[in-house]
């Protein structure tokens, strides 16, 4: 069923094909970054508004990819555009501060509930400045994250991520896998604990009583399809933290302005010592963003840390995050994208169990998640144990259908903007129907074909 889909979807794209051969010759992988490489061709967009994007072929798609989860704004959006063309006749870059950078600082000092902000590029690079800020302020190396969440492909925090279980070591020692091309010794100054356990986040904190600057992590876990937070974990993950002396990191990236108008730190009410921003705070232009509690930004008031960037705080950039956080993402349009993402993930499910599929699902604000799998993962391990077949599939499925969702299916979601509509909504679930359908008729051989992990 895989080959058949692969085959129809590279019938609809010809002219990627043909651009990917071409760009072979001089980009490796044919790509600008690895993660636009994905099976069974990188396609090649042409332009987007509002809630869809047409390729090079001329297909139109309904856009759930969102760029990763970015485009939380749309594509074009009047507001953005009319933002940065005004911008671009004023001149793009000074390296000296524009006004724009106070009403973005003070619009996201209200939203999450810390008083200071600085301004970077992307979100490994928000993700740095949280790393290094928890070890200049605390003057102690060590620092813990998830095991298996991605927080930005720098070296501090690119550790145990992408692995198979083996890989990871035993659960209740788990090895420190760095990525390639980082050495042991700085996977070493990672401490490694399952999401969702208190207890052995309690555990290594007393064990490494006096040497942990902090902890960094996404509060709702993602890029693991998404992975709720149990009732009561971020609040005791905050009191555990608070109480051994440990900064607390939210890793934002992908829930910051997403999931509710203050992010998860909103969502869940639980207040973090620094928040690092990024996707959609840029509507659809490069940025990145970090909030820390007084305590924490005077090291870089006073210079015990220089958070620097030439591009840092960008006039472009920042005058599309003025848009986005003041004409278009204001609190309202949430309960609009709520109400949209409950009737997806409702029919979703609908749909998939009438057809005697196990499935579960989560949605808050933008995001809406989709998990061909009985029981709700609870952290990455138990993720691991989700087919990824039959996620590839239905990634093909709704691609052949006019739905772009983000490659990679079993470990993405679906991002809405403020354009989809529930037109957009329904083709989603027609195509899920067909899927349904699909699944249902799938002798024996292929439902053990798509049994866990089995095909990768
Ligand atoms: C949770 C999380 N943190 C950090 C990053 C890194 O962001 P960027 O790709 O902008 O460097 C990502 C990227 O997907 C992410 O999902």
């Amino acid at each position: 069923m895989i080959g058949n889909e692969e085959q129809i979807f590279l019938g609809r794209v010809p002219k990627s094909v043909a651009l990917h051969q071409k760009a072979l010759r001089h980009i490796p992988g044919g790509v600008a970054s690895s993660w636009a490489s994905s099976r069974p061709t990188p396609v090649w967009v042409e332009h987007g508004r509002g809630a869809h994007v047409w390729d090079v072929d001329g297909n139109k798609y309904v856009d759930f990819h969102s760029g990763y989860g970015a485009n939380v704004v749309g594509h074009a959006h009047p507001s953005v555009v009319a933002a940065v063309q005004n911008r671009v006749t004023l001149g793009t870059h000074f390296a000296q501060p524009t006004p724009d950078v106070i009403v973005v600082a003070e619009a996201l000092a209200e939203r999450f509930g810390l008083p200071q902000w600085r301004f970077c590029n992307s979100g490994s690079e928000a993700t740095m400045d949280a790393v290094h800020l928890m070890r200049v302020v605390s003057g102690r190396d060590l620092i813990i994250k998830i095991e298996g969440s991605y927080n930005g492909h720098h070296d501090s925090v690119h550790v145990s991520i992408f692995r198979s279980t083996s890989e990871l070591g035993p659960e209740n020692e788990p090895w420190r896998v760095p990525g390639a091309g980082i050495p042991q010794a700085i996977a070493d100054l990672v401490r490694i604990v399952p999401y969702n356990d208190l207890a052995a986040l309690e555990k290594l904190l007393v064990e490494y009583k006096n040497q942990i600057a902090g902890m960094i992590l996404e509060p709702m876990m993602m890029n693991a399809g998404i992975i709720a937070p149990l009732d009561g974990y971020l609040q005791g993950l905050r009191e555990l933290t608070a109480k051994h002396g440990v900064l607390l990191a939210f890793d934002e990236v992908k829930t910051g302005l997403v999931v509710h108008h203050g992010g998860a730190t909103k969502l869940y009410g639980v207040q973090p010592d620094i928040v690092c921003l990024a996707k959609a705070l840029g509507g659809g232009v490069p940025c990145g963003a970090i909030g820390g509690t007084a305590e924490v930004m005077s090291v870089i008031s006073d210079g015990r840390y220089s958070q620097v960037g030439t591009f840092n705080g960008n006039p472009l950039t920042m005058a599309a995050a003025k848009a986005v956080l003041v004409d278009v993402l204001k609190p309202s349009v949430y309960d609009d994208a709520n109400d949209l993402g409950a009737y997806i993930l409702n029919n979703a499910l609908d749909t998939l169990h009438r057809h005697g599929q196990p499935a579960y699902g989560f949605q808050a604000g933008f995001k809406v998640c989709v998990v061909f799998n009985e029981k709700p993962a609870k952290n990455y391990r138990q993720f691991l144990n989700i087919s990824t077949g039959i996620s590839h599939l239905h990634f093909l499925k709704q691609f052949n259908g006019g739905i772009f969702l983000p490659p990679w299916g079993k470990s993405e979601s679906l991002t809405l903007s403020v354009a989809h509509t529930k037109n957009d909504a329904d083709i989603y679930i027609e195509n899920l129907v067909e899927f349904g359908q699909m699944l249902g008729s799938m002798g024996e051989r292929d439902s053990k074909v798509f049994a866990a992990g089995s095909f990768n």
